[in-house]
């Protein structure tokens, strides 16, 4: 299996990789994996070696992903490098936080040039190649482009705008095989989210808002990512897959004077 991978240094990018090594060993496959950061550097090499040592045949690449020019490049690299393509997993992306009344203008634009551009042209450059190989294209959209997260500035319009870019590729690509979904993370513990986590009233309250009772992990979204570019997700094309623990829906019974059901444990 060939599969490109944004954000490979991320949390969540990270467990990817390894989500899709141990999806292609259980299958017996090969895989071959492009693992793209924005820079090359200390943490793409550690990652390459790390998966390298796993049996992963490793392709690094690294492309400023707000660039228009180096998301075509990055697709035409992997494609070239890996002999074609099964899966991009369009997962990098940022948070510039800032009430909209106050955000600046360049961080909107920032923030909707990684977090939607890129998809759109990565996906362009993978289409041949998709189509090739009837393949799929997953991006890692988040619960902020279901629900308005008050604060994170351009976030939550451009995690929206993702999502229906990716309904419409899946739209438009159908008849050349390809399919197109999303997957909404809730509350992960990442990297990115990790100095919120460190502060353990922090930690605590947000476990409690979540109906499964706990912050998820990388892993918990990387399993439901290559479970969408696989085999056992070949009729499923422009959902959103949400990996929330339940976050999502949870808003009505916030409500005061609502029947609640027993406490947790
Ligand atoms: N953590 C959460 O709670 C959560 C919840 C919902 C959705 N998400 C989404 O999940 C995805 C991964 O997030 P994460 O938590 O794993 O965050 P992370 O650890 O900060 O990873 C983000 C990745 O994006 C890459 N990136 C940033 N700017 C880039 C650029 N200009 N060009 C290319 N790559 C760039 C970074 O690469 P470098 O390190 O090489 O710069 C990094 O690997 C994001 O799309 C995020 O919006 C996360």
């Amino acid at each position: 299996m060939k599969v490109l991978v944004t954000g490979a240094t991320g949390g969540i990018g990270r467990a990817i990789c390894f989500a899709f090594h141990a999806a292609a060993k259980a299958r017996g496959r090969q895989l071959v994996l492009a693992a793209a950061a924005s820079r090359p550097g200390s943490a793409l090499d550690a990652l390459s070696a790390e998966l390298a040592d796993e049996g992963v045949q490793v392709i690094p690449l690294h492309a400023d992903l707000g660039d228009p020019a180096a998301c075509a490049r990055l697709a035409a690299d992997a494609i070239e490098r890996c002999a074609g393509l099964d899966a991009l997993v369009s997962n990098a992306g940022i948070v510039r936080g800032a009430p909209l009344a106050t955000l600046d203008v360049d961080d909107w634009d920032t923030v909707f040039a990684l977090d939607v551009r890129a998809t759109w042209l990565l996906a362009r450059g993978a289409r041949t190649a998709l189509a090739q190989s009837r393949g799929a294209i997953v991006a890692v959209a988040s619960v902020a482009s279901l629900y308005p997260f008050p604060g994170l500035g351009a976030y939550s319009p451009a995690k929206a705008a993702l999502g229906m870019l990716c309904r419409q590729l899946a739209q438009e690509w159908a008849a050349d095989g390809i399919r197109v979904n999303t997957v909404s993370p809730g509350l992960i513990r990442t990297p990115l989210t990790e100095p919120i986590y460190r502060n353990e009233e922090f930690l605590h309250r947000r476990e409690a808002t979540v109906p499964l009772g706990r912050i998820g992990t990388p892993d918990d979204v990387a399993r439901a990512v290559v479970h969408l570019a696989g085999p056992d997700a070949g009729y499923v094309t422009g959902v959103d897959l949400r990996v929330d623990g339940g976050l999502g829906d949870h808003i009505l019974a916030m409500i005061p004077g609502v029947p609640r059901s027993p406490e947790r444990g």
